[in-house]
């Protein structure tokens, strides 16, 4: 049986992030589960905004050629995403815009063929609901075949205890069910 390779992105970088807890957890039990997962800090992919004159001068910024082989050597993603005024927020969306870019003779598209599960939180009420349909339409449009349903943490002040573990059963289950099946997909 093969261990697919799951790349876990937040589409957060904050220290306290309700994303980077769950992106955690996503992680954790997609090891637990048989996978090799890789969880991002998205601080060490900090990238300028795309700017189309920025790139024909110097090409991917390193942290977006980094980022781009680390999708392009996964099997799939989780993608964990905060909701900003209904969308995904810019630091998702400027990263895949680099990564979505050639890298000098290389222009695969390393998104193609890639399977994915899309998670949030939120401290509303919604768990991020607005959001969701938009990343994996934006997932769907780079290439990536989003796994029908997702894993959601509403009112995510209260989902979490003091160490940052995971305390929502009902998301927890959501997650359990979300990663088999992308795991399901791979082996
Ligand atoms: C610019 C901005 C827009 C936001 N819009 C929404 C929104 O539409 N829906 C929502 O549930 N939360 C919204 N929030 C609140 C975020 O869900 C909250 O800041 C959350 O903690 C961010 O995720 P993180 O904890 O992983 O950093 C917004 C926050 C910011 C900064």
């Amino acid at each position: 049986m093969s261990v697919p390779k799951i790349l876990v992105i937040p589409g957060s970088a904050r220290k306290d992030s309700f994303n980077r807890k769950l992106a955690a957890h996503a992680a954790e039990k997609a090891g637990r589960l048989g996978a090799e997962p890789t969880l991002l800090d998205m601080n060490a992919f900090n990238a300028p905004l795309y700017h189309g004159d920025l790139e024909a001068e110097q090409g991917l910024p390193e942290t977006m050629r980094t980022l781009r082989q680390m999708i392009g050597t996964h099997d799939a993603l989780i993608v964990v995403s905060p909701e900003y005024n209904g969308h995904v927020p810019p630091l998702l969306v400027n990263a895949f815009d680099w990564v979505s870019r050639p890298d000098g003779e290389d222009k695969d598209n390393v998104f193609a063929g890639k399977s994915a599960a899309v998670m949030a939180a939120s401290p509303g009420r919604l768990g991020g609901a607005r959001m969701i349909p938009r990343l994996r339409a934006f997932l769907t449009d780079l290439g990536v075949m989003c796994l029908p349903g997702q894993a959601s943490v509403a009112s995510a002040f209260k989902a979490f205890d003091e160490s940052g573990q995971l305390t929502d059963e009902r998301a927890a289950a959501q997650v359990q069910t979300l990663v088999k099946r992308l795991i399901d997909l791979h082996r």
